[in-house]
């Protein structure tokens, strides 16, 4: 009589070979393909779907099974070329029928939005199917309640590219450093502002100009503004910081500045101070709780952070005990994010095929008092003050003399060197300064008649 063994995993002659099969064994199984339904299939769902359909045999050996696309879904199905590669799938446009078809394993969520896509999560976890999704806005505002659900029902949640698309991000914050104890996270989060102000940066084209050109390039929407008011970004930093620092934050406890106000004029005086400007995403504990701001920053030349260019992401962690460790690559765009979702697969069907393991929700799964969230106005840091004034004596006297009111202290005056008396821009630093204080001087100034426009305050971040 044979021995009968079923073969799970890095084959039967490697098996043999570490003799672990006796010469008579038959193997009787190949592990089970698992099966996906991907909804969406737009840059990311298609990015996706190559990913899987090119990949295939490689994911197939780092998993010992196969992968296999079942169904795809969008209202448009029909007009959708899918890789051949991919072999024969079912394609419809109800989603339900995805999240409740018995040949659909896992669900992967390409739509995005707050609506829809929150019912088909729902119907997923209804159906007992796990879910991966690379939607920051709807993980952002509801991530902790729908993991919740998650949990309860028994299944998995995954979302890596929900945040800096190509960044393995989630996966260093819940294995790679969740050792340690984070204290302060900044990124750089939303690529198509980072392209913008780069440019501005290195051509001196201003913020209009670029952001046209990007939207005739297809890098920037038609509607900007989720991009440039910052709005992305605070999602994003939401789910890293709720992962960072095992608290329920939402994007309403991050304080949100966009970067319209940047010109090219701030970068020349930057640069003169050794400074760049960045929309600087930064999560920070303070003896008081956590400072969570969204705003554009003046970061130093020397800090790694700055040389982030372009449509590039990166996240900066420091750990109590492992301190500083940096993170680097796309933030969006179809391959690298259809790499995160592929990735999210893989690690949710080699939970369906080798078992569950116990599960503990990355968002608020304790309330811990030393990271509520502060309001931003307790930031203590030195900063940049621009003007633009119609020139006259007695200026700058003026100026100092509400800086003093709020016992704000100078550091420096800056002035290059400028052709038009009517429009003469000019820079003031402060010494460390809290941000309440800085607010009302600002609110002050602003009624001052020799202004071309309220002063623009930008924080300069300490070296990262
Ligand atoms: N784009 C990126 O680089 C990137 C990076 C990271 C994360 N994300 C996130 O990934 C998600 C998808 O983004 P995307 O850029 O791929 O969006 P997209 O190009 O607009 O694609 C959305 C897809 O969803 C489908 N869809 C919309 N409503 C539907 C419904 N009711 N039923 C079935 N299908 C429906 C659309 O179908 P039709 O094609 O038929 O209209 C389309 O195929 C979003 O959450 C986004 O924030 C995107």
């Amino acid at each position: 009589m044979h021995n009968e063994r079923t073969f799970q995993y890095d084959g039967e002659n490697a098996a043999r070979s570490r003799g672990e099969l006796e010469d008579d064994t038959v193997i009787i199984t190949k592990m089970q393909e698992v099966r996906v339904g991907v909804i969406g299939l737009g840059n990311v769902g298609m990015g996706t779907l190559a990913v899987l359909a090119e990949n295939a045999e490689q994911i197939t050996q780092k998993l010992g099974f196969p992968l296999r696309v079942s169904t795809v879904c969008s209202r448009s199905v029909e007009s959708k070329k899918l890789p051949e590669a991919l072999g024969p799938v079912r394609k419809t446009s109800d989603w339900r029928e995805v999240v409740s078809h018995p040949e659909v394993d896992v669900v992967a969520e390409l739509v995005g939005g707050t609506s829809v896509a929150s019912e088909i999560i729902s119907g997923a976890i209804t159906h007992k199917k796990s879910v991966v999704t690379a939607n920051k806005e709807l993980m952002a505002t509801c991530g902790s309640e729908i993991w919740d659900r998650a949990i309860r029902a028994g299944i998995n949640l995954a979302m890596e590219a929900s945040v800096a698309g190509g960044i393995p991000i989630h996966a260093v914050l819940r294995e790679g450093i969740s050792g340690d104890r984070v204290v302060a996270l900044y990124g750089i989060l939303n690529g198509t502002s980072n392209y913008i102000l780069t440019e501005m940066e290195e051509r001196g084209a201003t913020l209009d100009e670029v952001l046209t050109e990007a939207q005739r390039l297809g890098y920037a929407e038609s509607d900007p503004s989720a991009d440039i008011d910052g709005l992305d970004a605070r999602s994003k930093l939401a789910i890293l910081a709720a992962l960072a620092f095992g608290e329920k934050i939402t994007p309403a406890d991050i304080y949100v500045e966009g970067i319209r106000r940047i010109s090219p004029m701030d970068f020349r005086y930057a640069h003169q101070l050794g400074h760049t400007i960045r929309l600087l995403c930064g999560a920070r504990q303070t003896p008081d709780g956590l400072i969570l701001s969204v705003r554009p920053a003046l970061i130093g030349l020397k800090t790694i952070i700055s040389g982030v260019k372009g449509a590039y992401n990166a996240v900066w962690v420091k750990g109590r005990f492992g301190e500083d460790t940096f993170y680097y690559g796309r933030g969006a765009g179809p391959l690298p994010t259809g790499v995160a979702v592929a990735s999210d697969l893989m690690r949710v069907a080699r939970e369906i095929r080798y078992g569950h393991p116990e599960r503990v929700s990355p968002f608020a799964h304790e309330r811990l008092g030393e990271y509520k969230p502060l309001l931003v106005t307790r930031e203590k840091c030195p900063y940049y003050l621009r003007f633009r004034v119609e020139d006259r004596p007695g200026i700058l006297a003026t100026l100092a003399g509400i800086l003093a009111e709020q016992h704000i202290s100078l550091e420096a005056v800056l002035q290059l060197p400028n052709e038009t008396k009517h429009d003469l821009p000019f820079v003031i630093t402060l010494e460390p300064s809290y941000e309440h204080a800085v607010r009302e001087a600002v609110e002050k100034m602003s009624n001052l008649e020799f202004l071309r426009e309220p002063p623009l305050a930008l924080p300069m971040e300490p070296p990262l």
